[in-house]
């Protein structure tokens, strides 16, 4: 046979079916996929290997694997694994609902962590072996080298530490990606740690392609599948108030001489306001931006291809179909201005704090002194995980956490006398946004910052009850420092949970 995307013709013979390479899992063995949203996960293999799961428990005999990953994935990855309970453990991050729904329910094990902290905690070991990698890739070189597809995540790491590899060859994928991913193999373990050489979030200091001994290599399966993610809504009324809130803080930013007019690498989470906030770049007075990021949204090639944005760094696309086509069409133009790196790189604590990155991440609720829980509705449901929140929230230049004042239909305040689930400490909280305002905790001791975020942040419906709740406080809590009533502090998300609603 002959494959153009293969140009290492020693590897034809492992050309096999995906059931094949699915049968080459062993059960209770780990499996660390490829993907980082619903970019560059493997589409065949893991549905060949939900099949598999589904006819051994139809034979009465167990089948569970241990999934890694690089984030969430598509539905044919995590979507079909829970659906067939075919996944016993998994990690570092979900959003798939059908597994949510299974962690929820206390039958999947969930191992939420900070994005950055994968690749260096499997090489210390803490995580146990790696068996088995499946890995998509957009081609192999004729030295049997691979070039990554959308995502890049965790796939240096896994190609590194699994005892095998499955390779998913996928045709959608465009051959001019080749050359625009950045793969640094110069990280260490403590103490061989040595700085990492980026500077600029254009720097590149790798190389475009995945090293990957072609020993491993036990099965090639060829696809032609699209990445899966969902398209993005037009913002509503609550997301343009809070791009218009972001945009006037930078201008003000700016004007103090604090950022530059270029701002500083901005990095963004996913969903539709973030979107928001980076289409509301693209009308704003500021040029010559970079970001240095997790992802590539839609709204991130819009500002590109705006102009305003000159280059974007990340570990992965997140494209609804309409952008990957776009972005597909012309991939060598957009090649020169996107660089997708490991994971543990575009996420990477000393190099966020040396950009100065400003991190703009949504949560699911903060309490008046600018805690923030980002992942357990009503302190015990995972929503998706903390993903690269903390990692960037911690080390950016200004760390930014934006909301709709309520949710669910208004029954719930996101603003809350106390979070139910602390994802980031209030150190690590500086900006609160909602469409109501904008509270600026930079410099704030906690009265300061609950006064603040009471008036700026807090919806008009809930606003008097944290008033009256942080008024009392004030008098009578054990302490003066961050008053708080204990027995109060979280009753209304048990009101929650008894009635429907946190109003009284
Ligand atoms: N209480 C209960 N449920 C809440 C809630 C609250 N205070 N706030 C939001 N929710 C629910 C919404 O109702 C919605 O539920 P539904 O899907 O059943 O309708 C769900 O949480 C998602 O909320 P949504 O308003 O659609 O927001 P989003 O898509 O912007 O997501 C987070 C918000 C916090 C869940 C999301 O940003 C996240 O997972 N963050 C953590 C990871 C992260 O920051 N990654 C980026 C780092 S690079």
């Amino acid at each position: 046979m002959t494959n153009s995307r293969i140009a290492m013709p020693a590897l034809y013979s492992r050309v096999m079916s995906a059931e094949d390479a699915a049968a080459l899992i062993d059960d209770g063995t780990t499996v660390g996929m490829s993907g980082f949203t619903g970019a560059g996960y493997p589409k065949a293999v893991p549905v060949a290997l939900a099949e598999r799961i589904n006819a051994e428990h139809d034979a009465g005999n167990p089948f569970q694997v241990r999934v890694w990953t690089g984030a969430s994935t598509g539905p044919e990855l995590d979507g079909a694994l829970a659906r067939a309970n075919g996944i016993e453990f998994r990690l570092p991050y979900n959003s798939d609902p059908v597994a949510r729904e299974k962690i929820n329910r206390g039958e999947m094990a969930y191992f939420d962590m900070h994005l950055s902290q994968v690749a260096p905690m499997a090489w210390q070991g803490f995580l146990g072996p790696l068996d088995t990698a499946v890995i998509e890739v957009t081609g192999i070189t004729a030295s049997g080298d691979l070039i990554p597809s959308s995502s890049v995540g965790n796939n240096k790491t896994w190609l590194e530490r699994a005892k095998r590899v499955i390779l998913e060859v996928n045709s959608w994928q465009n051959p001019a990606l080749e050359g625009m991913h950045d793969i640094y193999y110069g990280t260490h373990l403590p103490p061989h740690r040595v700085p990492i050489p980026l500077v600029r979030a254009d720097d590149r200091i790798g190389q475009p392609l995945f090293q990957c001994d072609p020993e491993k290599i036990a099965a090639i399966v060829l696809t032609d599948i699209p990445d899966r993610n969902l398209p993005f809504t037009a913002p509503d009324a609550a997301a343009g108030a809070i791009a218009g809130h972001l945009l006037a803080f930078f201008e003000h930013e700016v004007a103090m001489g604090r950022m530059p007019p270029a701002l500083l690498p901005l990095q963004s989470g996913v969903g539709n306001i973030a979107n928001a906030v980076l289409t509301g770049l693209i009308d704003s007075r500021f040029e010559g931006m970079t970001s240095f990021t997790e992802v590539i949204q839609d709204g991130m090639l819009d500002l590109l291809d705006s102009g305003k944005l000159l280059m974007a760094s990340a570990t992965s696309f997140s494209l609804s179909p309409d952008a990957a086509a776009r972005v597909n069409a012309d991939m060598g133009r957009y090649r020169e201005r996107m660089i997708l790196r490991p994971q543990e790189i575009s996420n990477h604590p000393e190099l966020i704090r040396r950009l100065g990155c400003i991190a703009m991440n949504g949560l699911i609720e903060a309490d008046i002194y600018g805690n923030v829980n980002s992942t357990h509705v009503m302190g015990s449901r995972i929503q998706n995980g903390i993903g690269g929140s903390g990692d960037f929230a911690r080390n950016a230049f200004v760390s930014i956490f934006m909301t709709p004042s309520t949710a669910k239909g208004g029954a719930i305040s996101a603003i809350v006398p106390q979070v139910s689930h602390v994802d980031h400490i209030t150190q690590d909280v500086q900006i609160i946004v909602t469409e109501q305002g904008l509270a600026d905790l930079r410099g704030l001791a906690p009265k300061q910052r609950a006064a603040l975020i009471i008036e700026k942040c807090a919806h008009p419906d809930f606003r008097p009850m944290l008033e009256d709740y942080y008024a009392r406080a004030l008098v009578s809590s054990y302490g003066k420092h961050a008053p708080s009533l204990l027995t109060e502090a979280l009753s209304w998300h048990q009101r929650y949970i008894d009635t429907g609603s946190m109003r009284f």
